[in-house]
């Protein structure tokens, strides 16, 4: 069941051109990523998803209904990027109060408040105003409030902004459980690792446009490079390698030994096993996230724009 779907979205905020002709689709139960550089149009596709933007021209449907349809609202949680609480709340009445606006009632409220607030890692600050909460706290939080009336489809603008690798790997485990429980998740971020360990697809972003799209497994291919080490204190034997026809480069501590078509690995570690040397560490190099999004920036940014122009000499 798709969840999402957009086709050639574009929007203009007066001249900038924001979006231009996106078409998306996201699957029920995925957890989908977009990325791109900042300026891209990711925050704008989400508020369009939400209805808070209008959109110039294409089409957008979010839980087959156009977006921005009242209809669908209570289905959505969103956290927004940079949003603001009023901090005179508490973690509890903050949730009681977005709860009651979308009337929940208020045994639901009050049952689901210590549950969802334990979820974020937040239960024993939850009587505390907002006001001397941390960041991470915070953005904790967002995602509590986001969640709260258990929606079906959950966006999270930057949901790690501002939080701890500890607290980012909660995060983490949490859009997981979600995940599990059967919601679907579309996932702003910057942060290509994290992108990387929780999405079933991606998109890149670039300025308006999708220029990469498809599952986290499709877009980190295996590359026929092995990486390869030894134990501590025993030399590489690299001669003999080469000699058997083999690519090989170091990479830090490690060998990396490149496969032509058709070659295998098993010939060098037969080769390493006879010269009684042991293998702490073999695994095949896959591109990560990371050097796709650098390598697609920067093709997608012509040589042209890098040069500086000199301003003319004006004749005295
Ligand atoms: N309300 C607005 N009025 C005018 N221009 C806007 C508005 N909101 C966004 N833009 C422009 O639209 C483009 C896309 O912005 P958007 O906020 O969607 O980017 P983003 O990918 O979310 O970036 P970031 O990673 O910095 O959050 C930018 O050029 C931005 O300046
Ligand atoms: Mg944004």
């Amino acid at each position: 069941m798709l969840i999402i779907r957009t086709d050639n979205l574009t929007k203009h905020y007066g001249r900038i051109e924001a979006l231009r002709g996106v078409s998306l689709t996201v699957e029920h139960g995925q957890i989908f990523g977009l990325l791109g550089q900042n300026g891209a149009g990711k925050t704008t596709l989400i508020k369009i998803l939400l209805g808070i933007t209008r959109w110039t021209d294409g089409t957008a449907k979010l839980l087959d209904e156009p977006a921005g349809s009242v209809r669908v609202r209570r289905r959505i949680g969103y956290l927004p990027e940079d949003h603001r609480f009023p901090d005179y709340h508490t973690g509890a009445s903050l949730l009681d109060f977005y709860g009651a606006l979308l009337e929940m009632p208020r045994a639901e409220r009050r049952k689901r408040i210590p549950e969802v607030l334990e979820l974020v890692g937040l239960k024993g600050r939850m009587h505390y105003k907002i006001r001397t909460y941390s960041k991470g706290m915070k953005q904790r939080l967002g995602i509590a409030q986001a969640i709260f009336h258990n929606p079906e489809v959950i966006f999270l603008d930057e949901p790690t902004d501002g939080v701890d690798p500890v607290g980012r790997r909660e995060i983490r485990i949490i859009m997981q459980q979600l995940k599990d429980e059967g919601k679907t998740i579309f996932l702003n971020s910057h942060l290509l690792g994290e992108v990387e360990q929780i999405c079933d697809r991606v998109a890149i972003l670039q300025k308006g446009e999708v220029v990469r799209e498809g599952t986290v497994a499709d877009l980190t291919h295996l590359q026929n490079h092995v990486l390869l080490g030894l134990a501590s204190g025993q030399t590489f034997p690299r001669e003999e390698v080469q000699k058997l026809g083999y690519v090989i480069s170091s990479s830090g501590e490690m060998w990396e030994i490149g496969l032509r078509d058709g070659q295998s690995i098993d010939p060098v570690i037969d080769l390493l096993r006879s010269r009684g040397l042991s293998i702490r560490h073999l695994v095949e190099k896959r591109q990560t996230l990371e050097d796709l999004f650098v390598q697609t920036v920067e093709a997608s940014e012509p040589g042209v724009d890098r040069i500086i122009r000199h301003p003319r000499r004006r004749p005295l």
